[in-house]
């Protein structure tokens, strides 16, 4: 059985948000390694200038490049915003945003022609949502809503509680007056607050992940350009993933359970032998 493309995917993010999109992309393409930089001594992106953004991703991308990457993937919709929708950056390998597939998916499940999409102050600011959509489906209506503290709260583990559903409901209540029947989590940190939105909104309103339809995205694009790893199916599951930080290493492995959810231990026999996951490699890297 031929390999395929062995390479790692890089993704990348302003921290810890890209990891639901790490996620789904191991969720969907086990025998993919993934090279994840988080660049947590400058993030948030969220409150920075476009130009900043861009440039910080410029840097990115050349990293990855260097680690032998076959293909990035801007787990970060503000990176997106910046880097690939408003002035796109000469990448030197392909590179995959958030936006377009989630906007893609919106415009296919609407029924009504109106969709929400909440996101940060730096991506609902750029218009890169709006530009997109217009692309896309011109005759949907986009209503965008930035979201600023929802970050902060699926950082600090806060996704119930009524504090948290009252800025839910002061936050999200004009998009909700407006009577869209989609909305697009436009933040790759929402995916931890969708029951808290989804609450709020009213079980009618259709979600979009950007960070699902992303690594649906990806799929597609290494399938379709032969790029796929494939793996012996008898050998051992488990693709070995790396982590690196720009800042530090301890608060991004505190927060990176959270975002690529629980672990597993002390199931079974405590002797037993466990086999090498992402798990080690998260621990290796945040050690
Ligand atoms: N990852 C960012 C995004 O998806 C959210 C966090 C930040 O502001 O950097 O927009």
């Amino acid at each position: 059985m031929s390999e395929g493309d062995q390479r790692p995917i890089g993704v990348f993010d302003s921290g810890v948000g890209g990891l639901t999109v790490a996620r789904a992309l191991m969720d969907l393409l086990p025998d993919e390694r993934l090279v994840y930089l988080g660049d947590t001594a400058r993030g948030p992106y969220g409150p920075r200038s476009l130009v900043e953004v861009r440039q910080f991703t410029a840097e990115i991308v050349g990293w990855l490049a260097e680690q032998d990457v076959k293909f990035a993937v801007a787990a970060c919709n503000t990176a997106t915003a910046a880097a690939l929708e408003t002035d796109p950056i000469d990448s030197p390998v392909p590179l995959v945003g958030v936006i377009r597939p989630a906007v893609a998916a919106a415009a296919r499940a609407t029924r009504t022609g109106r969709v929400g999409v909440i996101g940060t102050v730096g991506t609902i600011g750029s218009g890169a949502y709006d530009r997109t959509m217009a692309a896309i489906a011109p005759d949907v209506e986009l209503v965008g809503q930035a979201c600023p503290g929802f970050v902060e709260l699926a950082e600090g583990g806060r996704t119930t509680d009524a504090e948290v559903r009252d800025i839910a409901r002061a936050t999200l209540d004009p998009l909700r007056r407006q009577g869209v029947d989609t909305l697009i989590l436009g933040c790759t940190h929402y995916p931890l607050l969708t029951g808290v939105i989804s609450y709020v909104m009213g079980e009618d309103v259709l979600l979009v992940s950007s960070a699902e339809e992303t690594a649906r995205a990806v799929f597609r694009r290494l399938v379709d350009d032969g790029l796929d790893a494939r793996r012996d199916p008898a050998a051992a599951s488990g693709a070995l993933h790396r982590f690196a930080v720009t800042g530090d290493g301890r608060v991004f492995g505190r927060l990176a359970n959270r975002f690529l959810g629980p672990r597993l231990s002390g199931v079974g026999d405590p002797t037993a032998q466990v086999e090498p996951s992402v798990w080690l490699t998260q621990e290796e890297a945040t050690a």
